[in-house]
């Protein structure tokens, strides 16, 4: 069972078992966390035979030093952007600026990765509005291809974001401020809609978009979670996957909650080239709020899946402290990045 990537392979051959050389591979598989790595050849067994697993037994060899990329997968998870807040009578109108630019980012340790990004971040800010608020979000087109913004939401075609309608692709250089209103309240998100669609979104053009209903929602500790892949070597399959874009951040450093406190997940998947993912809780169940455009959950469970663009809020409570995993329950993806922990603590 090797989990790894290559320039010259793809990793579903890989999978499949082609043979490949193993030397000096990155390689994504169960070994100790900050110890020396073994040459491996696939089926990688814990000097101690697993006896104590737990995140180190788990996940990449390493972490991604967050100051390399610039952001760091757990400050993205807590980060909320409001924009520059005016009034216009009664109304609040919202502003942003965003710049479309290329950089260079480490998706997992080791592995670079030419990401074309909102505001040098992969996913892009997160914007976050109240329902009715005025919205005006300029973007420069900084980058050497053309791009756009393309928001989820209820809006004239001309702010809509494609190719063809209103400004239609900002050539480089290019800027352009859409200009909607916020609705409806729930959770959405925005991404570039030139074309080819597929490789603007998988290089990293896209992120979450929060509208609170006008009454807002009961007071938790609110967490965004945008579930992303990476095609490192141009096959169009994905060789890592992640949460926030660095494969095992959050396995390396589990992210730390409060024993009893509600936890609200904003949950969006925006991987390309696979048709589905999804996200399981262990030891838990969730209230599970479809897209977040209604108060009432739909259902109470422990896993969803997600087709590409679909998002949603979980909102659940630890009864207990501790250490708990989460993980997409496509089996492959946790395996090649997508798998993480909470941390419970009183
Ligand atoms: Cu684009
Ligand atoms: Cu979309």
């Amino acid at each position: 069972m090797a989990k790894l990537w290559t320039h010259k392979l793809s990793r579903r051959k890989l999978l499949a078992g082609a043979p490949v050389a193993a030397a000096s591979i990155p390689i994504l598989c169960p070994v100790r966390t900050g110890t020396a790595v073994p040459p491996h050849t696939g089926g990688h067994v814990p000097s101690d035979g697993g006896a104590h697993m737990g995140a180190a037994h788990l996940g990449a060899v390493g972490s991604v030093d967050p100051r390399v990329n610039g952001f760091d997968p757990h400050e993205i998870l807590r980060d909320f952007d409001r924009g520059t807040v005016s009034r216009a009578g009664d109304r609040t109108v919202r502003e942003w600026e965003i710049v479309a630019e290329r950089a260079e980012i480490e998706v997992a340790p080791g592995v670079k990765f030419a990401a074309w990004t909102y505001n040098r971040r992969v996913p892009g800010p997160t914007l976050r509005a109240r329902e009715g608020d005025r919205l005006r979000i300029n973007i420069i087109n900084a980058a050497d291809h053309p791009h756009t913004m393309h928001f989820h939401g209820i809006h004239p075609a001309a702010h809509d974001g494609v190719p063809g309608l209103g400004p239609g692709n900002l050539e480089p250089g290019q800027s352009f401020t859409y200009e909607f209103d916020a609705e409806p309240f729930g959770f959405h998100h925005y991404h570039c809609h030139s074309t080819p669609l597929a490789d603007h979104i998988a290089k990293g053009l896209y992120g979450a978009f929060v509208i609170d209903p006008k009454q807002g929602r009961p007071e938790a500790d609110e967490l965004v979670m945008v579930m992303n892949g990476f095609d490192t070597n141009f096959d169009r399959s994905n060789e890592v996957y992640a949460v926030n874009t660095v494969a095992f951040a959050y396995l390396n450093e589990p992210i730390r909650v409060k024993r009893g406190e509600l936890v609200r997940i904003y949950l969006l998947n925006i991987l390309e080239f696979d048709p589905l993912n999804s996200f399981h809780i262990h030891a838990n169940f969730f209230d599970y709020h479809p897209t977040g455009t209604s108060l009432e959950p739909t259902e109470l469970t422990d896993t969803i899946s997600l087709a590409q663009g679909q998002r949603g809020i979980l909102e659940l409570r630890f009864p207990f402290t501790g250490r708990y995993m989460f993980h997409a329950h496509v089996s492959e993806f946790a395996e090649l990045g997508w798998m993480g922990f909470f941390e419970v603590v009183d």
